[in-house]
């Protein structure tokens, strides 16, 4: 049966599935002298799925990430259709007030920084940034970093000493990881969202060392789950045991809650969560991101020893006046009625996924985590999507444990429920199709949970 002549090839003999035997994982740990060597295994395991049409990473825009684009795979191949793999929740990013913004700081500051915030990288445009997230978050204190990565890797390695601890959920993003990675030793690790896990360590922590910090991170929505933790009572367990919490809401903030305050704003915890930090790079259509904080003491000794701050250039003009204008957008009437039609598309596509038996993780949000299951149906589905007109991305292990492939769909306020509905059907027939032809031969050994901690343990 082929779904197109681009198909057609599937059922053929050509297409290579023994690469799934392996995956990201198998080649974190290369030996020998050779930095070519070592680098060759990945390449080529890379390069035998790209030419079975198999690799969907490194993928490029052609023109703007709006709901339906065009793109081109990283070996120049051209795909067009609706578009559910980029990050712009409320379509902010060809938003006319946010390019004017763009546009007139370019005119006032030209297009750099020229210098580190620590030194002469501010410009009144971002110091009425911090102003302005401090004031959405009701935190009185905010530190700008050059990406929600650096927000948060420095927000734990700049606060936190070997002699501390971390209890972090296993699900948490790779910066929260790296960052505790390079914080201490001293770091455990809780079931995803699991509050009794946490307490127990807490417990455990507290009746051994009453001395030092204990961080306890978590995020409000998560990335690839499209679920939250219980803050309220996280934030009262840290209060019991003195530690101390973060939560990263890159994924919440803007896009959902009250006014666009996430989950802190649908949770009642706006002011009362110890550190928060974020990204500018789902919502706010820029790079960027930050740490909010309760005190100036706090935020000084971020802004000194928080690494990515200090020691990167500070964000552009560009980029402070573009997340103040999409902020103001946020807070404003238009963002209530964008985020009532975001959730709108991402209940549809939930709901017409589930007509098709398609199960998706996690509450309606941005994110719509489409389970699949066995890698390498998913990738086929990927590929036969792809060629339909539903551009999404692929999220396979180690980002997701082994076994739970997932297409990770991430919807727009500018989608329309018809498109929702369109793509899901594509997506219902693909995976039918893919499981069909493919089989659904176990491969590989799960050794790791996620990307996350293989990117830290030295297994
Ligand atoms: C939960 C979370 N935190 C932080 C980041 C990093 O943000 P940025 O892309 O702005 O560096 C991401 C991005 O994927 C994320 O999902």
């Amino acid at each position: 049966m082929a779904i197109n002549g681009k198909t057609e090839r599937l059922e053929g003999d050509n297409q290579d599935f023994t690469v799934f035997a392996n995956s990201v994982a198998s080649f974190q740990r290369p030996r020998g002298t050779s930095l070519e060597d070592r680098a060759s295994g990945f390449y080529n395991w890379q390069d035998t799925r790209r030419e079975s049409g198999l690799w969907f990473y490194s993928r490029s825009l052609s023109r703007k990430p709006g709901p339906i684009t065009d793109i081109r795979s990283d070996n120049g191949l051209p795909f067009s259709g609706i578009n559910f793999a980029s990050q712009d929740y409320l379509g902010l990013a060809g938003h006319s007030k946010v390019i004017e913004a763009a546009s007139e700081a370019l005119e006032r500051f030209g297009p750099h920084s020229a210098g580190s915030p620590t030194l002469l990288g501010n410009t009144t445009l971002s110091l009425q940034l911090e102003h302005e997230i401090g004031d959405a978050l009701h935190m009185p204190e905010v530190v700008l970093f050059p990406t929600g990565w650096g927000a948060g890797f420095g927000a734990i390695a700049g606060l936190v000493r070997p002699y501390d601890h971390i209890v972090i959920d296993r699900l948490a993003h790779a910066c929260l990881h790296q960052g505790t990675a390079a914080a201490t030793k001293n770091v455990h690790r809780t079931e995803h969202l699991c509050v009794e896990s946490i307490e127990e360590h807490l417990r455990r922590i507290r009746s051994e060392d009453d001395r030092n910090m204990i961080l306890v991170v978590t995020e409000g929505l998560f990335s690839m789950d499209a679920d939250m933790p219980d803050i309220a009572v996280m934030q009262e367990i840290c209060r019991r045991y003195q530690a101390v919490l973060l939560v990263d809401i890159a994924h919440d903030f803007g896009a959902m809650g009250p006014g666009g305050t996430g989950a802190l704003g649908l949770q009642n915890m706006l002011g009362k969560v110890d550190l928060v930090m974020g990204s500018f790079s789902k919502t706010f259509a820029s790079n960027g991101g930050f740490v909010a904080v309760k005190s100036p003491a706090i935020k000084q000794y971020l802004k000194f020893y928080g690494g990515p701050h200090i020691f990167s250039n500070a964000l552009s003009p560009v980029q402070c006046a573009v997340v103040s204008s999409a902020l103001e957008i946020v807070r404003s009437s238009e963002g209530d009625a964008r985020r009532e039609q975001l959730i709108r598309v991402a209940q549809g596509l939930r709901k017409a996924l589930a007509g098709r038996s398609i199960s998706c993780l996690g509450m309606p949000s941005p994110i719509t985590p489409v389970v699949i299951g066995e890698e390498r149906v998913a990738a086929v589905t990927a590929k036969i999507i792809a060629e339909r007109g539903v551009l999404t991305n692929l999220v396979e292990y180690p980002a997701v444990p082994l076994g739970q492939a997932r297409l990770r769909m991430q919807a727009m306020a500018t989608h329309t429920l018809e498109q929702a509905c369109q793509a899901a059907t594509i997506i219902g027939d693909a995976v039918r199709f893919a499981a069909s032809i493919v089989g659904s031969d176990r491969n590989g050994v799960s050794t790791h949970y996620s990307i996350s901690e293989m990117l830290v343990d030295p297994a």
